[in-house]
């Protein structure tokens, strides 16, 4: 097992939560974060930090050294759908070419294993759910292509260089530890959304398209807890453990749905507006975490809608600013 692993996106979402279950895993862990959606507040303070950007070899090389790092967890990258429609360059400079950096870097540290953030977005809108890992991939937006694209590259790394790799296909993260949440400082997710306006700091919560071929009209997602993928990272570092899973509870809920969970949690009526539909969202999708249950004895703690809701309600009551007030606290402070 690799005892020191250098999490590259670690002050990020989904990052900051592995960052917390490695460490109690017993790993030692440096997180690497240029900060530019992570919040330093978010880093667990038994890991050591380095303010860095993947665009920027030498910082990278350091980071490697430093940690003296045996594996390297990579969620560093822009994740989001709608804007990737807007600005696809930003999305292949950072995800794929600042990507290939690291993974040069990584190679010529001499690491060789390598775990990577990919998302269900590399599919497109599947033939057939729940989506199994041989389906076709033709990703509908920017972002997907460029996940896909550094897949493929970690592969022919795998094959020329003999990288182990696993790469983690996540559906949609949702939930929250009592350290660490949600908090991206222009929120477009659902969940978030819904609960800002649960917390009085929106008035409504909008719904993009209502006329989807879907029983409500509205997108159906598999929402998966945040430690759920954290544990499969843990697992993923097992010595031998190589591929492409699917990470998801194989359920679709429906944007409505998602609304409703959020009423029960917070005990009110949540108000909506319908919208139009968000260029580059597909109508459905579902996972088949059958793979990562077989190979890696994956299992999912918190597979309820209503647990990954309460668990983000409890951190956005207690972080009503997410991070800003403790990231402001710990920049004084040093
Ligand atoms: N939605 C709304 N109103 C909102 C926000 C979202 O109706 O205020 C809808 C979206 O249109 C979509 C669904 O809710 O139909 C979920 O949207 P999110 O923005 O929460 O999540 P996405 O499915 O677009 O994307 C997320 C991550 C991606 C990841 C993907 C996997 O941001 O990185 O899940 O499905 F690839």
């Amino acid at each position: 097992m690799p005892n020191s692993v250098l999490v590259i996106g670690g002050a990020g979402y989904i990052g900051s939560v592995c960052v917390e279950q490695l460490l109690d895993a017993g790993h030692a862990v440096t997180v690497f974060d240029n900060l530019s959606e992570g919040h330093r507040a978010a880093v667990d303070s038994r890991a050591p930090f380095f303010e860095g950007d993947l665009a920027d070899l030498e910082s990278i090389a350091r980071a490697l050294c430093e940690s003296r790092a045996e594996a390297v967890v990579h969620f560093a990258a822009n994740t989001l759908v709608g804007e990737s429609m807007t600005h696809p360059g930003k999305y292949f400079r950072n995800n794929v070419a600042n990507g290939l950096n690291l993974l040069e870097a990584t190679m010529a540290a001499g690491v060789r294993k390598f775990v990577f953030s990919s998302t269900c977005a590399i599919f497109g809108p599947p033939e057939r759910l729940p989506m199994t890992e041989d389906l076709p991939q033709q990703p509908i937006n920017p972002y997907g292509e460029s996940k896909l694209m550094f897949e493929r590259m970690l592969r022919w790394f795998g094959d020329v260089h003999g990288l182990e790799y696993v790469a983690f296909r996540y559906f949609n993260a949702a939930g929250a530890t009592t350290q660490c949440g949600e908090h991206h400082r222009i929120e477009t997710h659902l969940i978030p959304n819904v609960l800002k306006v649960a917390l009085k700091q929106k008035p409504n919560c909008e719904i993009f398209g209502t006329d989807y071929p879907t029983p409500d009209g509205t997108c159906i997602r598999d929402y998966i807890h945040v430690t759920d993928i954290a544990q499969a990272h843990v697992l993923a570092l097992t010595p031998g453990k190589q591929g492409f899973y699917n990470l998801g509870n194989g359920e679709g809920y429906s944007v409505r749905e998602v609304i409703a969970a959020c009423e029960r949690v917070c005990g009110g009526t949540i108000p909506t507006v319908t919208k139009p539909r968000r260029p580059g969202d597909p109508p459905r999708l579902v996972a088949s975490a059958q793979k990562a249950a077989t190979e890696l004895g994956w299992r999912p703690r918190f597979p309820t809608l209503d647990e990954m809701v309460s668990t983000a309600w409890e951190w956005h009551r207690s972080h009503p600013l997410g991070y800003e007030l403790l990231s402001t606290t710990k920049a004084r402070a040093a």
